[in-house]
């Protein structure tokens, strides 16, 4: 790694991206949790460049906007009609000059190659600065170079030029060398480069796409001093999104690589090929992720949890060993040892602390549930705060929405709510009190007491065998009947079954 600081990134993304098909601007386009200018910022931003510039002008304000907003620090350049990445790169250096005059080393980037990282660009910048050299340029070596710019090289093998594919030779098209639209020039030799291109007399633009070409300054600095090439042996750190096959291939290799340095690191991924997770999540040591898992975001899981399978979690934070089975989450939050799932549904504000359990069919919203309390089955919880201990029956609906405003509901700690009972907000259920099952609850429940609230149940004996005589369901009650009477001279306690 160097020490060499780059004097200014400059960022070229005002391409119009026309092979996406799309109205979203390609640079916007997203993997691994990430845009694709994101991607680049965010490895501009590790080189510690004293400026940073993106030059945009397709879609201009919706690309200007979000680089502002992954960045505050960026210089937005514009390029005006004049077309090319020559002309991209002068548009950012003269944006730049204005504020002060860039000297020293000036790195150019391309805004739709992701996977590059700062490793390499911090070699590119250290050898161009350790050679003194006017131009460094990233290249590599691929089978099928078609559609990239060849590196010319001369008869002592040093870089002569670059030749766009469209203009170049027979002879020339068979170089497998390509320019990676990455480079480190020195910011007066780029300049000068440039402004040379762009006079009048010198014709620049006399190419196939009629277009001023950064490409062109590379054989224009051989008078001011050496140029140089940095192969690297790595074709995806350096792979550009044209079209939308090339950004599924590049998401997945970028997610191969997230996975890879995650197992490195001591994480189990039982599969990869159907785990995904964005570059911004952080996973600790023993963390398990079974088949089908997706985690987004600022999605942390803790040491020791288990996530999955067939588990998505999206700014979610997992606590330490805690089990998160086939379930949903969103900016929710999972206790040490808790339990969840399956098919669980986390919304915004989920607060489980250690040990809960919540369980299948439970959808939870802004609510806490309390230390080691349980939410098995069937429930909805929602503005809600469950206390410790507290145990919230199958199909316990808490009533948060009147139609018009939402309210809170309290269940204290080590509280009881039986099945099937609906509590109606605004409620407080205190500590250690029950709620008997299938009860509708609408006023306070103090501390320890019973609330019921349920019809008193009719039994009418004798009905079946007098409104249905002769049936099966006669028959049947006629032989329990029976059954029953031969069983109580036996010593039967007569309820029938099994209540426990
Ligand atoms: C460019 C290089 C080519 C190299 C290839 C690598 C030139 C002339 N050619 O070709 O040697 O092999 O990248 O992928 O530089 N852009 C602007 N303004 C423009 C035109 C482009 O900002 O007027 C930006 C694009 O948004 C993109 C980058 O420059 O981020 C590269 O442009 P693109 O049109 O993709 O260049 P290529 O034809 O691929
Ligand atoms: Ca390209």
């Amino acid at each position: 790694m160097t020490t060499a600081r780059p004097a200014a990134v400059v960022v070229l993304a005002a391409g119009e991206g026309t092979r996406m098909r799309s109205t979203t601007p390609k640079v916007l386009h997203a993997i691994g949790g990430r845009t694709l200018l994101g991607h680049v910022l965010a490895t501009a931003r590790d080189l510690a460049p004293e400026r940073l510039a993106v030059v945009v002008r397709h879609d201009r304000d919706r690309v200007a906007a979000h680089a502002l907003e992954l960045d505050p620090g960026v210089v937005v350049a514009d390029q005006d009609e004049v077309k090319g990445t020559g002309r991209a790169a002068w548009c950012a250096l003269a944006a730049l000059d204005d504020a002060s005059r860039v000297e020293g080393p000036v790195l150019v980037l391309a805004g739709d190659v992701p996977l590059l990282d700062s490793g390499t660009l911090g070699e590119l910048l250290g050898a161009h600065v350790a050679d003194g050299n006017a131009v460094t340029v990233l290249t590599t070596r691929v089978a099928d170079p078609a559609g990239y710019g060849r590196i010319v090289r001369d008869g002592e093998g040093h870089v002569e030029r670059i030749v766009e594919d469209r203009d170049a030779s027979p002879g020339e098209r068979a170089i497998d060398e390509i320019n990676t639209s990455v480079y480190a020039f020195d910011a007066a030799v780029l300049r000068q480069g440039l402004e040379h291109l762009q006079d009048p007399d010198f014709a620049a633009t006399s190419n196939a796409q009629g277009e001023v070409y950064l490409t062109d300054v590379v054989a224009l600095a051989r008078t001011h001093g050496p140029v140089r090439a940095l192969e690297t042996d790595d074709p995806w750190l350096v792979e550009g999104v044209n079209d939308r096959v090339q950004l599924a291939s590049l998401g997945a290799e970028l997610n191969r690589r997230v996975l890879e340095d995650a197992m490195r690191a001591g994480v189990t991924v039982v599969d990869p090929a159907t785990t995904w997770v964005d570059v911004t999540v952080e996973l600790a040591q023993d963390v398990t992720l079974l088949p089908g898992v997706q985690l987004h975001g600022a999605t942390r899981i803790a040491a020791g949890a288990t996530v999955g399978p067939d588990t998505t979690l999206t700014d979610t934070e997992v606590g330490e060993g805690a089990e998160v089975v086939r379930s949903h989450a969103f900016a929710a939050r999972i206790g040490a040892s808790a339990h969840v799932g399956p098919f669980t549904y986390l919304r915004p504000g989920a607060d489980l602390a250690a040990d809960a359990h919540v369980g299948g069919f439970v959808e939870v919203k802004n609510s806490t549930v309390g230390e080691g309390a349980k939410v098995p089955h069937l429930s909805y919880v929602g503005d809600a705060e469950v206390g410790a201990g507290s145990n919230l029956g199958a199909g316990v609906i808490v009533a948060n929405y009147d139609g018009v405003s939402k309210n809170r509901t309290r269940v204290g700690a080590h509280a009881f709510v039986g099945s099937n009972s609906v509590l109606v907000a605004p409620l407080d259920v205190a500590d250690g009190a029950f709620v008997a099952a299938g009860s509708t609850i609408t006023r306070d429940v103090q501390p320890g007491a019973l609330a019921v609230e349920r019809a008193q149940q009719k039994s009418v004996p004798g009905w079946v065998a007098r409104r249905l005589p002769g049936t099966r369901w006669a028959a049947a009650a006629e032989a329990a009947a029976g059954a029953g009477r031969g069983e109580d001279a036996d010593g039967s306690d007569g309820t029938g079954g099994d209540q426990a």
